[in-house]
């Protein structure tokens, strides 16, 4: 799946939730969460974000692979 990182944060433009044909994009306190049971890897949201928050899980940067199991966290049952 498609993954949203640290520059999202505080910016949360939502350019990228017109784009994504299944809506799997959801919004948290500070930033926007991809739902990684939902994500088809389309890509399609990928170029919409101004600030480049969003790449494919595999290639989230070293940095910020944190993100990743963050993502599926803001998904999982409590
Ligand atoms: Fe939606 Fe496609 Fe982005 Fe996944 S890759 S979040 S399906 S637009
Ligand atoms: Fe965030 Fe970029 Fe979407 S800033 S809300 S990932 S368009």
């Amino acid at each position: 799946p498609y993954v949203i990182a640290a520059s999202c944060i505080d910016v949360m433009d939502r350019s990228c939730i017109e784009e994504c044909p299944v809506d799997c994009i959801y919004e948290g306190e500070r930033k926007l969460y991809i739902n990684p049971a939902e994500c088809i890897d389309c890509g399609a949201c990928e170029p919409a974000c101004p600030v480049s928050a969003i790449s494919q899980d595999r290639r989230v940067p070293p940095d910020q692979s944190h993100f990743v199991a963050d993502n599926a966290r803001f998904f999982a049952e409590p």
